[in-house]
């Protein structure tokens, strides 16, 4: 595992977006596993100015997100398809037949995770994995449990988590509390992940899952296993390592 020290998240957002920028220019068909949240929105906004400057081409690229919510609509402005449109897909010339998110809208969940599961085997997997982190260390949408979730299947988000992502809604209950969200065999599969972490509220787990035991109780932990797993954390989020 590379941990790459940014200074701050506007560093971070750049050092992140250079080496997706790399991975695209490498290979311009390739399969970019995305995430939402807010940590990755600095790096969205990097890889849509270096479009904007004739820098990047996405014409070609597939992506695959990590996880939506269950229950709302794509138009639903808290949906990850509504956010994925907002920060990346509108801005670039990334053909919208090829990007994909689990099926909010499904309401039977093994069907929903089916079909996820094979939209991911039918691109090939993924080639570039980008995740942030929860407090809890949960990655997409696998919270700490006894035993690591293989494929995508449908979450019952934690209290921690609920209570994490009420700022994007109006009040605690419009928080749906479940997700459909990839597993951490797929992640793991991914030729390369990249972890984006800003802030000292993610310091202490920054701490518990790149340099603790690894434990299905803090999901990212079993990043440390990846063989090209890359942390770009900024210096307060790396403050107590
Ligand atoms: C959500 C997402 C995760 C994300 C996490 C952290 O729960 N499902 O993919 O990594 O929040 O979000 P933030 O970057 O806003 O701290």
């Amino acid at each position: 595992m590379k941990i790459i020290k940014a200074k701050d998240y506007k560093d971070m957002s750049r050092k992140a977006a250079n080496i997706i920028s790399a991975q695209v220019i490498m290979k311009p068909n390739c399969v970019l596993g995305l995430a939402t949240g807010s940590t990755p929105i600095g790096t969205y906004q990097q890889l849509v100015e270096w479009y904007n400057k004739g820098d990047l081409d996405f014409s070609e690229v597939t992506s695959v997100n990590l996880d939506e919510y269950k229950g709302l609509t794509r138009d639903n402005d808290q949906s990850y398809y509504y956010f994925m449109n907002e920060n990346l897909f509108k801005h670039v010339n990334i053909n919208k037949e090829r990007t994909h998110l689990p099926d909010g809208t499904q309401p039977d969940a093994a069907k929903a995770c089916a079909d996820y599961n094979n939209v991911i085997a039918s691109v090939g997997g993924i080639d570039l994995q980008l995740l942030g982190l929860g407090h809890n260390g949960h990655i997409g949408f696998n919270e700490p449990s006894d035993s690591f979730e293989l494929e995508t299947h449908c979450v019952d988000l934690t209290e921690s988590t609920i209570k994490a992502n009420q700022r994007f809604f109006a009040s605690y209950d419009d928080v749906p509390k479940q997700a459909y969200t990839m597993g951490i065999k797929t992640i793991m599969l991914a030729k390369k992940v990249l972890v984006v972490v800003s802030g000292e509220d993610k310091a202490d787990i920054v701490k518990k899952a790149f340099f603790g035991p690894v434990t299905p109780q803090v999901p990212a932990s079993i990043l440390q296993l990846h063989s090209d797993a890359i942390v770009v954390a900024d210096e307060a989020a790396l403050s107590k390592i």
